[in-house]
């Protein structure tokens, strides 16, 4: 029977009208679907499957027939990720042997005279050279790598070890004649960030591991490139420029794009890492607060630290605000920025004669000796925020020919110089405002330009105002180094006092993080400007981002030192060691303030390789120890199987204390006087501490220096004997502490010497 034409045409609308319909329904879930990580109690799976990842898939099937997993997880969770709507990720919550359901985080990046200035080149002969160093494997998740880089020379190495799991993966751009017996793995990881911000744009970025960015080249190249002689940007910082840890071979995981870092990607990066075998994972990037149990790298941490592998993270460029910290987790190494003693000047002459100076990696050609007419950003343009030389802002006819002074702040350094550049500006000089204070941070601009401090700044405004036809021109002054005084702490480098658990002290150390050079991409000039055409094989950069490989790799010399020792006990011989004065005695200066820097603002100090090659004395922490800290925090058993991916009970018979974690440093908080409360009401807590004897027997004498009249410190015992090596000790220390106002912050220290070590550990009060 002929079907009739119009009913055929009433089926067509009919199923047009449903598939539109479905389309864009489909359409609509798919937009309100998000990421999430699903953590599942593996150790609760029904005996009727024999794989757990067909679990995980009828798991996910019973709340949504359409969610695919993104990836899952062996190593670093039980679990997987996928997209689903909030209504799924409720649902599937409350199924059994589901531990938690949590929503991904977008994380960021924390944007060669370093070996001299920490006192490696004369001491080389210290660390294991040869074969033992380059077993050591270092994994940097970043932004890819250049393979090209020369500090990825691999002259000299053996064959890559056959412990050695890890692949280099092929992708646009790179193959695996990428790889080589340095740069020994080399992945990517794309499938979260994809999900959520649809497929990577391959004329902007390659789906690979190369790195179109920078970031990931100079990290991995400052932990473990090789040496490279003449290396320089323009002639700056001239000389040769080489990794940390020289000889240890380099593995890569991309998973930062150019929106951002996915935690999805981040968590199946460490996942794959651990399986490779790699000993340190750097990680330069962070990504806000969070509990334990809700932060990926915190929770990938504690599986990489279950297998001996160190976790060294940036601390963030927070600073200087205090409570600014990302990457707080006690089995995460958090690492602080310093200044090294070189530095960079550019000269500021102005038509009164005065001469100021500030830093600048200009190259290119100079301003004229004479005077050049000078104008305020803030008075050529006609909006306000003007005087940050924002794109578009100034007034062409107010700036051609002339030199502009432009504010620091929102957006890019060099960005506002390219802004100058184009609207007819032959010069600037960039001011800091009271938020960065006198850091200063050199950049290679795209004109003559110089950055100078705040109050420089204020001196320089003062006659631009004043004087009816301002002039002024800039000079440079190349490199110098021998800046004293140096370290100083870096006023964007994060602090505390720690949000999370505020008895654990955060950050643990600082290391170099200004100015730092290192390899780079060819992708990208050295602003990271897309304007920017220059090509360089070096760049100088700042944040705590370069000095979080710093740690990472000389953890690596450490670990090829003693392949015996855990990542708690390398942690903690960089810390005891690390120092906190100059050689005159004067306290690290803090940048931000012009005053002495506390342990809020460096932690342990600033580290010494040298001296944690033997530090005398470890504070060794195991993974039980850990777990007792989960539990003191009282997280449920659904958030400390989540992180420990076991099927583990806290004691309710134990009494768990904070207080009881073996870490290298004490961080005290007490309350503020309440109302009720007498002011003189004393507050005691107790914290214990275990030390292992890591040198020859030796007896060691407990010494506490402290500024601090309302607070009586009390060592029992006093002095610890150590009959041989790998011998442990336990030591309590009482803190007793009147109430203060809130906010009040001061500070002492614990050394145990043996005449010859000195273990040293900071201990921070805070009242809040
Ligand atoms: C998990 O541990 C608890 C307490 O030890 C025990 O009662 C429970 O049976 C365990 N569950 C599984 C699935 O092993
Ligand atoms: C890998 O890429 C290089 C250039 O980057 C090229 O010379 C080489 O032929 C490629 N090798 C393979 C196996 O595709
Ligand atoms: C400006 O001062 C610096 C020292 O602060 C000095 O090195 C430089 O030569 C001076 N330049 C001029 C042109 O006076
Ligand atoms: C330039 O700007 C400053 C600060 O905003 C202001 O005090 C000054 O009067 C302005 N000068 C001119 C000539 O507009
Ligand atoms: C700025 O304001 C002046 C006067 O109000 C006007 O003539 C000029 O076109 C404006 N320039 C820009 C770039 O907006």
């Amino acid at each position: 029977m002929k079907m009739p034409k119009f009913l055929f045409l009433l089926l067509l609308l009919g199923f047009f009208h449903v598939s539109v319909a479905a389309i864009w329904k489909q359409q609509q879930q798919q937009q309100q679907k998000k990421t999430y990580i699903v953590h599942m109690a593996k150790f609760q799976m029904p005996a009727s499957f024999d794989e757990h990842t067909h679990w995980y898939d009828s798991s996910l099937k019973s709340v949504s027939d359409s969610a695919e997993m993104l990836y899952t997880y062996d190593n670093v969770i039980h679990g997987f990720s996928t997209r689903l709507t909030d209504e799924e990720a409720k649902l599937l919550e409350a199924q059994p042997g589901i531990l938690s359901v949590l929503p991904e985080v977008r994380y960021e990046l924390h944007t060669t005279r370093t070996p001299e200035f920490l006192g490696l080149d004369k001491n080389e002969g210290l660390f294991p050279q040869s074969d033992i160093a380059s077993e050591v494997f270092v994994g940097v998740l970043d932004t890819g790598i250049w393979p090209e880089s020369l500090s990825f020379d691999d002259k000299g190495l053996g064959p890559v070890p056959s412990g050695w799991k890890g692949e280099c993966e092929v992708g646009k751009n790179f193959n695996t004649s990428n790889c080589n017996r340095k740069l020994i793995g080399a992945r990517f990881f794309s499938k979260g960030y994809e999900a959520t911000l649809g497929p990577i744009d391959e004329t902007k970025e390659s789906k690979s591991p190369r790195d179109d960015d920078g970031h990931g080249t100079h990290t991995s190249t400052t932990a473990a490139g090789s040496v490279v002689d003449g290396a320089s940007l323009f002639g700056y910082a001239a000389g040769a420029a080489r990794g940390m840890a020289t000889r240890a071979r380099v593995a890569v995981y991309k998973v930062c794009w150019i929106g951002g870092c996915f935690s999805a990607d981040i968590l199946a990066a460490m996942e794959k890492a651990i399986d490779d075998g790699v000993n340190v994972i750097s990680m330069s990037l962070g990504g806000g607060m969070a509990d334990y149990y809700k932060d990926t790298v915190a929770v990938g941490a504690f599986a990489a630290m279950e297998r001996g592998i160190l976790v060294s993270c940036s601390a963030g460029n927070a600073g200087p605000n205090s409570y600014s910290l990302s990457n707080v987790a006690p089995w995460i190494t958090t690492v602080g920025a310093g200044t090294l003693d070189r530095d960079f000047p550019a000269y500021v002459n102005l038509g009164n004669g005065k001469n100021f100076s500030g830093v600048s990696l200009y190259s290119g050609k100079p301003l004229p000796d004479s005077l050049i007419e000078f104008v305020y950003a803030g008075n050529a343009t006609n909006v306000t925020n003007g005087n940050l030389c924002m794109v578009g802002t100034l007034i062409p006819e107010k700036v051609a020919g002339k030199i502009v002074l432009c504010d620091r702040g929102i957006n890019a350094r060099v960005q506002k110089g390219f802004v100058v550049k184009q609207a007819g500006g032959v010069g600037m000089i960039l001011a800091n405002t009271a938020a960065n204070g006198e850091e200063l941070v050199a950049d290679a601009h795209l004109l003559p330009a110089t950055a100078v401090g705040e109050k420089t700044g204020d001196m320089i405004k003062n006659y631009l105002f004043s004087d009816p036809s301002p002039t002024a021109t800039i000079l440079f002054g190349g490199t110098k180094v021998g800046i004293q005084p140096s370290p100083v702490v870096a006023a964007f480098s994060s602090r505390g006092p720690n949000a999370i658990t505020p008895e654990i002290l955060k950050p643990d150390l600082i290391a170099p993080g200004v100015n730092i050079i290192a390899g780079w991409s060819g992708a990208v000039g050295p602003t990271g400007l897309s304007m920017d055409s220059r090509r360089v094989n070096f760049n100088i950069i700042s944040g705590t981002s370069m000095s979080c490989p710093h740690v990472s790799g000389l953890a690596a010399l450490l670990k090829a030192a003693h392949p015996d020792w855990s990542p708690a006990a390398i942690k903690s011989a960089l810390m005891t060691t690390a120092y906190i004065t100059y050689k005159n005695g004067i306290k690290i200066q803090d940048v931000a303030t012009g005053r002495a820097s506390t342990p809020f603002d460096h932690g342990a100090g600033h580290v010494d390789p040298v001296s944690a090659l033997d530090p005398g004395l470890v504070y060794d922490i195991t993974v039980d120890d850990y777990l007792d800290f989960l539990c003191a925090l009282q997280y449920t058993s659904l958030q400390i199987n989540s992180i420990a991916r076991r099927n583990f009970t806290c004691d309710a018979t134990k009494k768990y204390s904070v207080t009881d974690l073996n870490y290298p440093s004490f961080a005290i908080p007490f309350d503020t006087a309440q109302s009720g409360r007498t002011a003189a009401a004393t507050t005691t807590v107790k914290y214990t501490r275990t030390l292992t004897n890591v040198g020859t027997p030796a007896t060691y004498k407990a010494s506490v220096t402290s500024q601090v009249a309302s607070v009586k410190i009390l060592v029992e015992p006093e002095s610890l004997a150590f009959s041989q090596t790998n011998e442990k000790k336990t030591y309590t220390v009482t803190f007793s502490g009147g109430s203060m106002p809130s906010g009040t912050t001061s500070f002492a220290r614990l050394e145990w010497s043996d005449g010859k070590h000195v273990v040293g550990s900071p201990i921070a009060f805070s009242w809040t």
